[in-house]
């Protein structure tokens, strides 16, 4: 990671690329070298181009499918030959590597699948081809971890999709078939452990991953100071990386709370300038801890984003999380937040800026931006932390 690195020496951020294809719906061809990207719901696209864009285009790296675990995760799968760049990843908050798949035929009144899904489960987990690789693998990304002969494991699952068993049942079969291995010597704990299993049982799949990333990736080693309503990570890289970072860019965070988008900025490469702003002083001095005296040249100032002290064309890139009417402010105050906000960020970026707008006022946004016969250029619908929310993409005229 590139935390502590001189500014000068600040990384490039890696171009993203224009166009990516989204891959058809259907079932994955299970092979070698597969890996999933796990990210909130609505985000697997740009965590996708991420990698892409990371891995370049001699990584060859191809994206097999998405999947959504209902309001918990967005899944990206794809097959790369190499993925030892991926752990400076910020659009994602996990990485693993596929290690066993099975597809069922959808269950039905007439052919009820019932325990016969466990046992399949089972088989198909004992026969897991490809542990050692992913072993292999994640000792690249998170060097230090341990893959010896013995074993302690954990297990997570999560299941979507009607089934006829309990998540526990999942589980336990999951550790069972493990259990039966021949390659290690397993050993089934709740803590501590050397490996970590990720199960998913979706409506007619079932895929088992070993996580091959750390708790870095997840939770970041800045977050010193956390407020609530604080962003997640990885939402915030995928915004940032939605303004299409550039060595030139001038951001602005009017709304930057514990300086969550900033920071993400920084890390995704070169800037000119970074500037934040909140009205909130115990946000500002969360924002000061967090970014701490590594990101330079970055601004932070006490205002009301309504009503910005900064020129005409200022910047030339926006990249915000308004307030949800929720934990901060009210929806009777976002009434008149909102549109004098729009103004003022229309007013300070330069023609042709792009502006990443994130908010859960989903009605409210559209009923501005119909008002104002404001187009954005992208909608994306998410889901954060299980609330429903839309990233908003303009490009300023
Ligand atoms: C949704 S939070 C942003 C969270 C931030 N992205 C983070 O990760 O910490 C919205 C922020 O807007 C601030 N805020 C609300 N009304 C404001 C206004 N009129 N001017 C400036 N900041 C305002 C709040 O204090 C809060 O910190």
């Amino acid at each position: 990671m590139n935390d502590r690195a001189p500014i000068a020496r600040r990384k490039r951020a890696p171009t993203p690329p224009r166009r990516l294809p989204i891959p058809a719906g259907g079932a994955i061809r299970f092979g070698p070298k597969l890996y999933l990207a796990q990210t909130q719901p609505g985000l697997e696209g740009i965590a996708w181009s991420e990698i892409a864009a990371r891995l370049g285009e001699h990584g060859g790296a191809r994206e097999l499918a998405r999947r959504t675990v209902a309001d918990r995760a967005g899944l990206t799968i794809f097959h790369a030959e190499r993925i030892d760049p991926l752990g400076a990843m910020r659009c994602a908050e996990d990485l693993l590597a596929l290690v066993a798949y099975r597809r069922f035929a959808p269950a039905s009144a007439e052919s009820p699948r019932a325990g016969a899904t466990l046992e399949r489960v089972r088989a198909v987990v004992r026969d897991a081809r490809f542990i050692e690789d992913a072993l292999e693998a994640r000792a690249r990304i998170a060097p230090g971890s341990r893959a010896g002969r013995k074993m302690r494991f954990r297990v997570v699952t999560r299941m979507t999709g009607e089934h006829e068993f309990r998540r526990l049942d999942l589980k336990r079969m999951v550790e069972t078939a493990i259990g039966e291995r021949g390659d290690h010597s397993w050993r089934a704990v709740e803590e501590d452990a050397d490996a970590e299993f990720w199960a998913t049982m979706l409506p007619d799949e079932f895929i088992l991953a070993l996580r091959l990333s750390d708790d870095r990736m997840r939770h970041r080693d800045y977050k010193a100071a956390h407020l609530p309503g604080s962003l997640r990570p990885s939402v915030a890289a995928a915004m940032a990386w939605l303004s299409h970072p550039a060595d030139d860019d001038v951001m602005l965070d009017p709304f930057c709370g514990a300086g969550t988008i900033l920071i993400e900025r920084a890390h995704l490469g070169r800037y000119a300038r970074l500037i934040g702003g909140d009205r909130d002083e115990a946000a500002l001095a969360a924002a000061r801890e967090n970014i701490g005296p590594r990101h330079q040249p970055l601004e932070l100032h006490h205002w009301d984003a309504a009503a910005l002290p900064l020129g005409r064309a200022a910047v030339n890139k926006v990249v915000t999380n308004l307030p949800w009417g929720r934990r901060h402010g009210t929806h009777e105050e976002n009434l008149r937040l909102y549109p004098r906000a729009i103004a003022e960020l229309r007013r300070v970026a330069a023609p042709g800026a792009p502006l990443v707008i994130l908010t859960g006022e989903i009605r409210l946004m559209a009923d501005l931006m119909r008002r104002e016969r404001i187009r954005p250029e992208r909608i994306m619908r998410v889901s954060i932390l299980g609330a429903p929310a839309a990233i908003h993409v303009f490009r300023n005229v």
